[in-house]
Protein backbone atom coordinates (compact mmCIF):
# COMPACT_ATOMS: atom_id res chain seq x y z
CA UNK A 1 0.00 0.00 0.00
CA UNK A 2 2.49 2.81 1.23
CA UNK A 3 5.28 3.17 -1.52
CA UNK A 4 8.57 1.96 -0.36
CA UNK A 5 11.14 4.61 1.39
CA UNK A 6 13.75 3.90 3.49
CA UNK A 7 13.58 8.13 4.18
CA UNK A 8 12.31 8.40 7.80
CA UNK A 9 12.59 12.32 8.65
CA UNK A 10 13.12 15.56 7.32
CA UNK A 11 16.62 16.73 6.54
CA UNK A 12 17.14 20.16 6.33
CA UNK A 13 21.14 20.62 5.18
CA UNK A 14 21.35 24.41 4.02
CA UNK A 15 19.61 27.72 5.04
CA UNK A 16 15.75 28.18 3.75
CA UNK A 17 15.08 28.67 1.19
CA UNK A 18 18.87 27.43 -0.26
CA UNK A 19 20.61 29.14 -3.16
CA UNK A 20 18.64 27.41 -5.91
CA UNK A 21 15.48 27.45 -4.43
CA UNK A 22 15.97 31.04 -4.22
CA UNK A 23 16.90 31.79 -8.05
CA UNK A 24 13.44 29.63 -8.60
CA UNK A 25 11.47 32.06 -6.00
CA UNK A 26 13.02 35.37 -7.49
CA UNK A 27 12.26 34.36 -11.62
CA UNK A 28 8.68 33.25 -10.16
CA UNK A 29 8.43 37.16 -8.77
CA UNK A 30 9.50 38.61 -12.15
CA UNK A 31 7.51 35.96 -14.13
CA UNK A 32 4.31 34.64 -12.52
CA UNK A 33 1.35 36.63 -11.26
CA UNK A 34 1.78 37.94 -7.52
CA UNK A 35 -1.67 36.71 -6.78
CA UNK A 36 -0.83 33.72 -5.65
CA UNK A 37 -1.74 32.98 -2.01
CA UNK A 38 1.51 31.60 -0.84
CA UNK A 39 2.46 31.73 2.84
CA UNK A 40 5.44 33.31 4.64
CA UNK A 41 8.23 29.93 3.71
CA UNK A 42 8.82 29.51 0.34
CA UNK A 43 9.00 25.33 -0.68
CA UNK A 44 10.25 24.94 -3.87
CA UNK A 45 9.97 21.22 -5.05
CA UNK A 46 11.82 19.61 -7.31
CA UNK A 47 10.42 16.05 -6.66
CA UNK A 48 8.45 14.19 -4.38
CA UNK A 49 8.04 10.16 -3.43
CA UNK A 50 5.16 9.34 -0.98
CA UNK A 51 5.10 11.84 2.41
CA UNK A 52 8.50 13.22 1.05
CA UNK A 53 9.25 16.59 -0.88
CA UNK A 54 12.88 17.64 -1.83
CA UNK A 55 13.68 20.85 -2.85
CA UNK A 56 16.34 21.63 -5.41
CA UNK A 57 19.48 22.31 -2.62
CA UNK A 58 18.20 18.71 -1.63
CA UNK A 59 16.34 19.52 2.04
CA UNK A 60 14.04 16.68 2.34
CA UNK A 61 10.74 17.92 4.08
CA UNK A 62 7.83 15.70 5.65
CA UNK A 63 4.68 16.57 3.71
CA UNK A 64 1.52 17.29 5.78
CA UNK A 65 -0.37 18.92 3.28
CA UNK A 66 0.02 17.30 0.11
CA UNK A 67 -0.06 19.82 -2.37
CA UNK A 68 -3.28 21.67 -0.44
CA UNK A 69 -5.35 17.88 0.41
CA UNK A 70 -4.72 16.92 -3.45
CA UNK A 71 -2.25 14.18 -3.23
CA UNK A 72 -3.91 11.96 -1.66
CA UNK A 73 -2.17 8.59 -2.66
CA UNK A 74 0.78 10.13 -1.81
CA UNK A 75 3.57 11.58 -4.15
CA UNK A 76 4.26 9.81 -7.35
CA UNK A 77 2.21 6.54 -6.10
CA UNK A 78 3.86 3.83 -8.45
CA UNK A 79 0.46 2.71 -9.70
CA UNK A 80 -0.33 6.19 -10.31
CA UNK A 81 2.59 6.65 -12.39
CA UNK A 82 1.98 3.27 -13.93
CA UNK A 83 -1.72 4.67 -14.96
CA UNK A 84 -0.78 7.89 -16.27
CA UNK A 85 2.33 7.22 -18.55
CA UNK A 86 0.17 3.69 -19.88
CA UNK A 87 -2.96 5.80 -21.07
CA UNK A 88 -0.80 8.51 -21.99
CA UNK A 89 0.85 5.85 -24.28
CA UNK A 90 -2.66 4.94 -25.71
CA UNK A 91 -4.55 8.22 -25.82
CA UNK A 92 -3.82 11.94 -24.37
CA UNK A 93 -7.12 13.50 -25.47
CA UNK A 94 -9.96 13.70 -28.26
CA UNK A 95 -12.52 15.85 -26.87
CA UNK A 96 -15.03 14.23 -24.67
CA UNK A 97 -17.76 16.96 -25.69
CA UNK A 98 -17.48 15.93 -29.36
CA UNK A 99 -16.48 11.95 -29.31
CA UNK A 100 -16.56 9.29 -27.07
CA UNK A 101 -14.39 7.35 -25.16
CA UNK A 102 -14.02 4.71 -22.32
CA UNK A 103 -13.01 6.70 -19.44
CA UNK A 104 -15.42 9.42 -18.58
CA UNK A 105 -18.12 6.55 -18.31
CA UNK A 106 -16.15 3.95 -16.47
CA UNK A 107 -15.65 7.47 -13.64
CA UNK A 108 -19.31 7.99 -13.86
CA UNK A 109 -20.14 4.56 -13.14
CA UNK A 110 -17.65 4.28 -10.25
CA UNK A 111 -18.90 7.65 -8.66
CA UNK A 112 -22.38 6.70 -9.07
CA UNK A 113 -21.58 3.69 -6.81
CA UNK A 114 -19.58 5.98 -4.29
CA UNK A 115 -20.99 9.17 -4.15
CA UNK A 116 -23.34 10.20 -1.63
CA UNK A 117 -26.65 10.65 -3.18
CA UNK A 118 -29.96 8.66 -3.48
CA UNK A 119 -30.77 6.41 -6.67
CA UNK A 120 -29.14 6.83 -10.36
CA UNK A 121 -26.81 9.51 -11.05
CA UNK A 122 -24.96 10.84 -13.99
CA UNK A 123 -21.54 12.76 -14.03
CA UNK A 124 -20.30 16.01 -15.68
CA UNK A 125 -16.16 16.26 -16.18
CA UNK A 126 -14.63 19.50 -15.72
CA UNK A 127 -10.56 20.29 -14.47
CA UNK A 128 -10.89 21.68 -11.30
CA UNK A 129 -12.75 22.56 -8.02
CA UNK A 130 -14.23 26.06 -9.15
CA UNK A 131 -15.02 24.38 -12.19
CA UNK A 132 -17.02 21.53 -10.67
CA UNK A 133 -19.01 24.18 -8.57
CA UNK A 134 -19.80 26.63 -11.93
CA UNK A 135 -21.25 23.21 -12.84
CA UNK A 136 -23.32 22.58 -9.97
CA UNK A 137 -24.53 26.30 -9.84
CA UNK A 138 -25.50 26.32 -13.54
CA UNK A 139 -27.51 22.80 -13.02
CA UNK A 140 -29.59 24.05 -10.07
CA UNK A 141 -30.20 26.88 -11.68
CA UNK A 142 -31.08 25.44 -15.22
CA UNK A 143 -33.32 22.64 -13.34
CA UNK A 144 -35.10 24.50 -11.33
CA UNK A 145 -35.56 27.37 -13.25
CA UNK A 146 -34.47 29.93 -10.07
CA UNK A 147 -31.39 32.18 -9.40
CA UNK A 148 -30.88 32.53 -5.63
CA UNK A 149 -28.11 30.21 -3.53
CA UNK A 150 -27.29 29.91 0.07
CA UNK A 151 -23.68 30.23 0.92
CA UNK A 152 -21.66 30.48 4.37
CA UNK A 153 -19.72 32.68 6.03
CA UNK A 154 -15.77 31.31 5.58
CA UNK A 155 -16.86 28.68 3.31
CA UNK A 156 -14.43 28.52 0.02
CA UNK A 157 -15.74 27.56 -3.33
CA UNK A 158 -13.31 28.84 -5.68
CA UNK A 159 -12.10 32.32 -7.40
CA UNK A 160 -14.41 31.97 -10.62
CA UNK A 161 -16.59 34.63 -10.83
CA UNK A 162 -19.90 32.18 -9.83
CA UNK A 163 -17.90 30.16 -7.72
CA UNK A 164 -16.39 33.54 -6.09
CA UNK A 165 -19.91 34.42 -5.32
CA UNK A 166 -20.98 31.36 -2.53
CA UNK A 167 -16.83 32.30 -1.83
CA UNK A 168 -16.54 33.84 1.42
CA UNK A 169 -13.36 33.12 3.45
CA UNK A 170 -10.99 36.02 3.44
CA UNK A 171 -11.84 39.54 1.98
CA UNK A 172 -8.30 39.08 -0.25
CA UNK A 173 -10.51 37.09 -2.52
CA UNK A 174 -13.01 39.24 -3.21
CA UNK A 175 -11.54 42.56 -2.99
CA UNK A 176 -11.62 44.87 -6.14
CA UNK A 177 -13.62 42.66 -8.01
CA UNK A 178 -16.86 44.76 -7.21
CA UNK A 179 -20.27 43.13 -7.07
CA UNK A 180 -20.92 39.74 -6.82
CA UNK A 181 -21.85 38.23 -10.47
CA UNK A 182 -25.11 35.95 -8.63
CA UNK A 183 -27.15 36.47 -5.89
CA UNK A 184 -26.06 34.71 -3.37
CA UNK A 185 -26.89 35.35 0.78
CA UNK A 186 -23.76 34.30 2.80
CA UNK A 187 -25.32 32.89 6.55
CA UNK A 188 -23.14 32.15 9.26
CA UNK A 189 -21.47 28.97 9.71
CA UNK A 190 -22.19 26.19 12.78
CA UNK A 191 -19.07 26.59 14.56
CA UNK A 192 -18.95 25.19 18.25
CA UNK A 193 -15.95 26.65 18.98
CA UNK A 194 -16.12 29.97 17.49
CA UNK A 195 -19.60 30.58 18.23
CA UNK A 196 -21.08 32.90 15.20
CA UNK A 197 -24.16 33.87 17.87
CA UNK A 198 -22.48 34.22 20.42
CA UNK A 199 -24.87 31.87 22.36
CA UNK A 200 -22.31 30.17 24.65
CA UNK A 201 -19.65 28.05 24.00
CA UNK A 202 -21.46 24.74 24.06
CA UNK A 203 -19.56 22.27 22.71
CA UNK A 204 -22.56 20.05 21.53
CA UNK A 205 -23.74 20.96 18.72
CA UNK A 206 -27.03 23.04 20.24
CA UNK A 207 -26.23 26.33 19.30
CA UNK A 208 -25.42 25.37 15.81
CA UNK A 209 -29.05 25.44 15.40
CA UNK A 210 -28.75 29.31 14.89
CA UNK A 211 -27.64 28.54 11.69
CA UNK A 212 -30.82 26.49 10.56
CA UNK A 213 -33.39 29.79 12.46
CA UNK A 214 -31.22 32.31 10.52
CA UNK A 215 -31.96 30.65 7.48
CA UNK A 216 -35.85 29.64 8.37
CA UNK A 217 -36.46 32.61 10.29
CA UNK A 218 -35.07 35.47 9.12
CA UNK A 219 -33.53 35.29 5.44
CA UNK A 220 -36.43 33.21 4.01
CA UNK A 221 -38.95 36.21 5.64
CA UNK A 222 -36.86 38.81 4.18
CA UNK A 223 -34.36 38.88 1.26
CA UNK A 224 -34.44 35.51 -0.06
CA UNK A 225 -37.63 33.76 -0.30
CA UNK A 226 -37.40 29.68 -0.45
CA UNK A 227 -39.17 29.55 -3.32
CA UNK A 228 -36.52 31.61 -5.44
CA UNK A 229 -33.61 29.71 -3.86
CA UNK A 230 -32.39 27.46 -6.68
CA UNK A 231 -29.44 26.06 -3.95
CA UNK A 232 -27.49 25.53 -0.66
CA UNK A 233 -23.97 24.67 -1.13
CA UNK A 234 -22.47 23.30 1.93
CA UNK A 235 -19.03 22.22 3.12
CA UNK A 236 -19.82 19.61 5.66
CA UNK A 237 -16.36 20.42 6.62
CA UNK A 238 -15.14 23.77 5.94
CA UNK A 239 -11.84 24.05 4.35
CA UNK A 240 -9.98 27.34 3.96
CA UNK A 241 -12.22 28.63 6.47
CA UNK A 242 -10.83 26.65 9.26
CA UNK A 243 -11.22 23.04 9.07
CA UNK A 244 -14.57 22.94 10.68
CA UNK A 245 -17.16 20.03 10.80
CA UNK A 246 -20.57 21.12 10.60
CA UNK A 247 -22.25 19.19 13.20
CA UNK A 248 -24.78 16.44 12.21
CA UNK A 249 -28.09 18.18 13.57
CA UNK A 250 -27.55 21.12 11.09
CA UNK A 251 -26.58 18.81 8.28
CA UNK A 252 -30.03 17.01 8.94
CA UNK A 253 -31.94 20.40 8.97
CA UNK A 254 -30.58 21.70 6.13
CA UNK A 255 -31.63 18.63 4.02
CA UNK A 256 -35.19 18.93 5.24
CA UNK A 257 -34.95 22.47 4.19
CA UNK A 258 -33.93 21.90 0.92
CA UNK A 259 -36.50 19.06 0.74
CA UNK A 260 -39.54 21.49 1.82
CA UNK A 261 -38.53 24.14 -0.66
CA UNK A 262 -37.85 22.12 -3.69
CA UNK A 263 -34.44 24.00 -3.14
CA UNK A 264 -30.93 21.71 -4.65
CA UNK A 265 -28.31 20.59 -1.53
CA UNK A 266 -25.36 21.34 -3.53
CA UNK A 267 -22.39 19.25 -1.10
CA UNK A 268 -19.33 20.64 -2.11
CA UNK A 269 -16.51 17.64 -1.65
CA UNK A 270 -13.79 19.63 -3.31
CA UNK A 271 -11.27 19.19 -0.13
CA UNK A 272 -13.18 17.03 2.12
CA UNK A 273 -14.15 14.32 -0.16
CA UNK A 274 -11.98 11.11 -1.28
CA UNK A 275 -11.42 9.64 1.98
CA UNK A 276 -9.57 12.56 3.62
CA UNK A 277 -11.84 12.71 6.58
CA UNK A 278 -11.53 8.88 6.77
CA UNK A 279 -14.35 8.15 5.22
CA UNK A 280 -15.29 8.49 1.43
CA UNK A 281 -16.95 11.79 1.67
CA UNK A 282 -17.22 14.13 4.26
CA UNK A 283 -21.10 13.67 3.69
CA UNK A 284 -20.83 9.75 4.74
CA UNK A 285 -20.08 10.79 8.48
CA UNK A 286 -24.24 12.39 8.59
CA UNK A 287 -25.92 9.07 8.59
CA UNK A 288 -28.92 8.94 6.35
CA UNK A 289 -28.44 12.54 4.39
CA UNK A 290 -27.94 12.32 0.98
CA UNK A 291 -26.97 15.51 -1.41
CA UNK A 292 -28.48 16.18 -4.53
CA UNK A 293 -25.62 17.24 -6.39
CA UNK A 294 -21.81 16.73 -5.41
CA UNK A 295 -18.66 18.50 -6.12
CA UNK A 296 -15.11 17.01 -6.44
CA UNK A 297 -11.66 17.64 -7.52
CA UNK A 298 -8.23 17.56 -5.84
CA UNK A 299 -7.47 13.79 -4.15
CA UNK A 300 -9.69 12.48 -6.59
CA UNK A 301 -6.76 12.57 -9.03
CA UNK A 302 -3.85 12.16 -7.06
CA UNK A 303 -2.20 15.29 -8.13
CA UNK A 304 -4.16 15.12 -11.87
CA UNK A 305 -6.68 18.22 -13.07
CA UNK A 306 -9.84 17.35 -12.64
CA UNK A 307 -13.16 18.46 -11.18
CA UNK A 308 -16.30 16.14 -11.15
CA UNK A 309 -19.51 17.43 -10.76
CA UNK A 310 -22.36 14.49 -9.73
CA UNK A 311 -25.79 15.05 -9.70
CA UNK A 312 -28.88 12.73 -9.27
CA UNK A 313 -29.92 11.82 -12.79
CA UNK A 314 -33.18 13.41 -13.27
CA UNK A 315 -31.85 16.89 -12.04
CA UNK A 316 -29.08 16.58 -14.88
CA UNK A 317 -31.79 17.03 -17.26
CA UNK A 318 -29.92 19.81 -19.07
CA UNK A 319 -30.52 19.97 -23.21
CA UNK A 320 -27.03 19.18 -25.23
CA UNK A 321 -24.97 22.49 -25.40
CA UNK A 322 -25.61 23.58 -22.35
CA UNK A 323 -22.40 22.76 -20.17
CA UNK A 324 -18.64 21.05 -21.19
CA UNK A 325 -15.26 21.87 -21.07
CA UNK A 326 -12.43 21.17 -23.75
CA UNK A 327 -10.42 19.23 -21.54
CA UNK A 328 -12.39 18.19 -19.04
CA UNK A 329 -12.69 14.13 -18.24
CA UNK A 330 -8.91 13.95 -20.19
CA UNK A 331 -8.53 10.29 -20.16
CA UNK A 332 -5.09 10.56 -18.67
CA UNK A 333 -6.75 12.63 -15.86
CA UNK A 334 -9.51 9.96 -15.07
CA UNK A 335 -6.98 6.86 -15.27
CA UNK A 336 -5.52 8.75 -13.02
CA UNK A 337 -8.69 8.94 -10.64
CA UNK A 338 -9.50 5.45 -11.33
CA UNK A 339 -6.70 4.10 -10.18
CA UNK A 340 -7.06 6.66 -7.01
CA UNK A 341 -10.36 5.42 -6.32
CA UNK A 342 -9.32 1.57 -6.37
CA UNK A 343 -6.01 2.52 -4.00
CA UNK A 344 -8.51 4.59 -1.47
CA UNK A 345 -10.74 1.50 -1.56
CA UNK A 346 -8.11 -0.49 -1.24
CA UNK A 347 -6.61 0.78 2.35
CA UNK A 348 -5.82 4.29 2.37
CA UNK A 349 -9.73 5.52 3.55
CA UNK A 350 -9.03 2.87 6.31
CA UNK A 351 -5.40 4.28 6.60
CA UNK A 352 -7.18 7.78 6.75
CA UNK A 353 -9.18 6.65 9.36
CA UNK A 354 -7.15 4.94 11.86
CA UNK A 355 -3.87 7.41 11.31
CA UNK A 356 -6.41 10.11 11.75
CA UNK A 357 -7.20 9.35 14.91
CA UNK A 358 -3.82 8.70 16.43
CA UNK A 359 -2.30 12.16 14.67
CA UNK A 360 -5.88 13.25 16.62
CA UNK A 361 -4.64 11.69 19.89
CA UNK A 362 -1.60 13.39 19.48
CA UNK A 363 -2.52 16.55 18.90
CA UNK A 364 -4.79 16.44 21.97
CA UNK A 365 -2.03 15.76 24.21
CA UNK A 366 -0.29 19.01 22.76
CA UNK A 367 -3.23 20.76 23.62
CA UNK A 368 -2.84 19.79 27.09
CA UNK A 369 0.46 21.20 27.49
CA UNK A 370 -0.32 24.48 25.18
CA UNK A 371 -2.06 27.31 26.46
CA UNK A 372 -2.08 28.95 23.28
CA UNK A 373 -3.87 25.66 21.50
CA UNK A 374 -7.66 26.42 21.90
CA UNK A 375 -9.29 23.73 19.46
CA UNK A 376 -8.15 20.63 17.85
CA UNK A 377 -11.25 19.46 15.46
CA UNK A 378 -11.82 17.37 12.49
CA UNK A 379 -12.07 13.79 11.43
CA UNK A 380 -9.57 11.48 9.55
CA UNK A 381 -6.78 13.15 8.22
CA UNK A 382 -8.66 16.31 7.97
CA UNK A 383 -7.48 17.66 11.46
CA UNK A 384 -7.51 21.71 12.38
CA UNK A 385 -5.38 23.07 15.20
CA UNK A 386 -6.93 26.87 16.43
CA UNK A 387 -4.33 28.98 17.93
CA UNK A 388 -5.99 31.57 20.47
CA UNK A 389 -3.84 34.11 22.96
CA UNK A 390 -5.67 32.13 25.82
CA UNK A 391 -8.09 29.37 26.72
CA UNK A 392 -10.46 31.16 28.56
CA UNK A 393 -10.84 34.59 25.60
CA UNK A 394 -10.55 31.74 22.54
CA UNK A 395 -9.60 35.02 20.85
CA UNK A 396 -7.39 34.13 17.61
CA UNK A 397 -3.66 34.58 17.58
CA UNK A 398 -3.34 34.85 13.36
CA UNK A 399 0.62 35.60 14.45
CA UNK A 400 1.62 32.82 16.42
CA UNK A 401 0.05 30.56 14.17
CA UNK A 402 2.15 31.98 11.06
CA UNK A 403 5.38 32.32 13.38
CA UNK A 404 4.43 28.51 14.28
CA UNK A 405 4.18 27.33 10.43
CA UNK A 406 7.39 28.84 9.12
CA UNK A 407 9.04 26.88 12.96
CA UNK A 408 7.84 24.15 11.49
CA UNK A 409 9.31 24.62 7.68
CA UNK A 410 12.73 25.13 8.71
CA UNK A 411 12.51 22.09 10.70
CA UNK A 412 11.43 20.21 7.36
CA UNK A 413 7.63 19.76 8.30
CA UNK A 414 5.09 20.98 6.11
CA UNK A 415 1.42 22.40 7.30
CA UNK A 416 -0.38 25.11 5.94
CA UNK A 417 -2.73 27.48 7.42
CA UNK A 418 -6.42 28.08 6.93
CA UNK A 419 -9.28 29.90 8.42
CA UNK A 420 -8.00 33.01 10.87
CA UNK A 421 -5.71 31.34 13.27
CA UNK A 422 -5.50 27.63 12.44
CA UNK A 423 -3.18 25.39 11.29
CA UNK A 424 -4.65 22.31 8.52
CA UNK A 425 -3.32 18.92 8.91
CA UNK A 426 -4.05 17.06 5.61
CA UNK A 427 -1.42 15.32 4.44
CA UNK A 428 -1.20 11.97 1.87
CA UNK A 429 -3.32 9.21 2.91
CA UNK A 430 -0.36 6.91 2.80
CA UNK A 431 0.86 8.66 6.37
CA UNK A 432 1.86 5.97 8.82
CA UNK A 433 2.14 6.94 12.39
CA UNK A 434 6.00 6.07 12.21
CA UNK A 435 5.52 9.72 10.17
CA UNK A 436 2.60 10.95 12.75
CA UNK A 437 5.47 10.48 15.25
CA UNK A 438 7.99 12.52 13.55
CA UNK A 439 5.59 15.12 12.67
CA UNK A 440 4.45 15.38 16.01
CA UNK A 441 7.85 15.66 17.61
CA UNK A 442 8.44 18.69 15.05
CA UNK A 443 5.07 20.33 15.33
CA UNK A 444 5.86 20.63 19.61
CA UNK A 445 9.53 21.54 19.18
CA UNK A 446 7.92 24.28 16.94
CA UNK A 447 5.10 25.83 19.10
CA UNK A 448 7.96 25.98 21.73
CA UNK A 449 9.95 28.02 19.66
CA UNK A 450 7.47 30.35 18.82
CA UNK A 451 6.09 31.47 22.07
C1 LIG B 1 -14.04 23.23 -0.70
C2 LIG B 1 -13.41 23.76 -1.95
N1 LIG B 1 -14.17 24.00 -3.03
C3 LIG B 1 -13.66 24.48 -4.17
C4 LIG B 1 -12.32 24.75 -4.27
C5 LIG B 1 -11.75 25.30 -5.54
O1 LIG B 1 -10.95 24.35 -6.16
P1 LIG B 1 -9.89 24.77 -7.27
O2 LIG B 1 -8.80 25.51 -6.59
O3 LIG B 1 -9.45 23.45 -7.85
O4 LIG B 1 -10.60 25.59 -8.27
C6 LIG B 1 -11.48 24.53 -3.17
C7 LIG B 1 -10.04 24.84 -3.23
O5 LIG B 1 -9.35 24.97 -2.24
C8 LIG B 1 -12.04 24.02 -1.98
O6 LIG B 1 -11.29 23.80 -0.89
Amino acid sequence: MTPSTELQRPIIKTELPGPNARAIVEADAKYVTPSYPRPDYKLVAEKAYGVWVEDPDGNVFLDCNAGVAVCSTGHCHPDIVKAISDQAAQLIHLCGTDYYYKHMPELGRKLDEIVPIDGPTKSHFANSGAEAIETALKLAMYHTKRQKFISFFGSFHGRTLGALSLTSSKKAQRLGFARQALDVVHVPYPNCYQCPFNLGKCDDGSCCMGTVSWIEDRIFNTTTPPEEVAGIVLEVVQGEGGYVPAPTEVVKAIRQICDKHGIMLIVDEVQSGMGRTGKMFALDHHEGVKADIVCMAKGIGSGMPIGVCTAKADIMDWHKGAHASTFGGNPVAIASALKTIELLEGGLVANSAEVGDYLKAGLEKLKEKYECIGDVRGMGLMLGVEFVTDKASRRPDAALRDRIEMACFERGLIILGCGTSTIRWSPPLILTKENADVALEIFDEAIAASM
